[in-house]
């Protein structure tokens, strides 16, 4: 770093620098950040393994590339889709919208060691492509995936998905997707803005 650099920012941070409640911020706790920062939107995971089939509910997952489509999630150990993914090395990711909004979290709130939930929940499985996990039909968007790289799973419980094949309804365009920021709260996708104008062509 060149030195006239450096003499600014350390100048900046002595002068500028002020404690978070002088600048209006109340302390809050760090297990509870999920509320600003989770991603979702909310999507329905199917997997199948040896002919058994589930669905869990799932929030944390993240976008980590583009070309191959690669997607990261947390699937906690004790819940049964867990082994189910991590031996079949496959799932959907399925996008609900709000009209299944009670049966999000009905799935999130029962697991497939003790009922099918397609049957309890009256969902559709469809066959996919290129896996043998079911896409759940009443879904706007399925995403159907192979692991790409499992070595995050013993250490953090972090799966790597490959998208091999995506089916998504024509319309609408905007789907009103459920987003969750804990305690049983969540937010409904909305309104569309547009700054295309403002992206350099390589980032859009
Ligand atoms: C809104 C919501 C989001 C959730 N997100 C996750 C998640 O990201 N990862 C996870 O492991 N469990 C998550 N869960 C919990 C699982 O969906 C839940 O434990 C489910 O019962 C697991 O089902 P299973 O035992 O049939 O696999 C979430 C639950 C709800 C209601």
């Amino acid at each position: 770093m060149a030195k006239g650099v450096m003499t600014k920012s350390v100048l900046a941070k002595s002068v500028l620098a002020k404690p978070a409640a002088v600048i209006g911020k109340i302390d809050f706790p760090v297990a509870d950040v999920r509320r600003y920062i989770e991603p979702g939107p909310i999507v329905l995971v199917s997997s199948q393994h040896r002919g058994e089939r589930n669905i869990m509910t799932m929030g944390w997952h993240t976008v980590m590339d583009f070309t191959p489509s690669l997607v990261g999630c947390v699937i906690a150990g004790g819940n049964h889709s867990f082994e189910l993914i991590r031996r079949s090395k496959e799932c959907v990711i399925n996008v609900p919208t709000t009209a299944l909004t009670d049966t999000v979290v009905g799935i999130g709130n029962c697991t497939g060691a003790e009922v099918d939930k397609f049957e309890k929940f009256g969902l559709t499985a469809a066959a996919a492509e290129k896996v043998k996990a079911p896409l759940i039909a009443q879904c706007h968007a399925n995403f159907e995936c192979r692991l790409a790289d499992g070595r995050l799973i013993d250490r953090y419980n972090f799966f790597i998905f490959e998208v091999v094949k995506a089916h998504v309804a024509r319309r609408p365009k905007y789907p009103r997707t459920l987003h969750y920021t804990g305690d049983g709260i969540f937010m409904v996708s909305g309104k569309i803005i547009s700054r295309r104008n403002l992206f350099r062509p390589g980032m859009l």
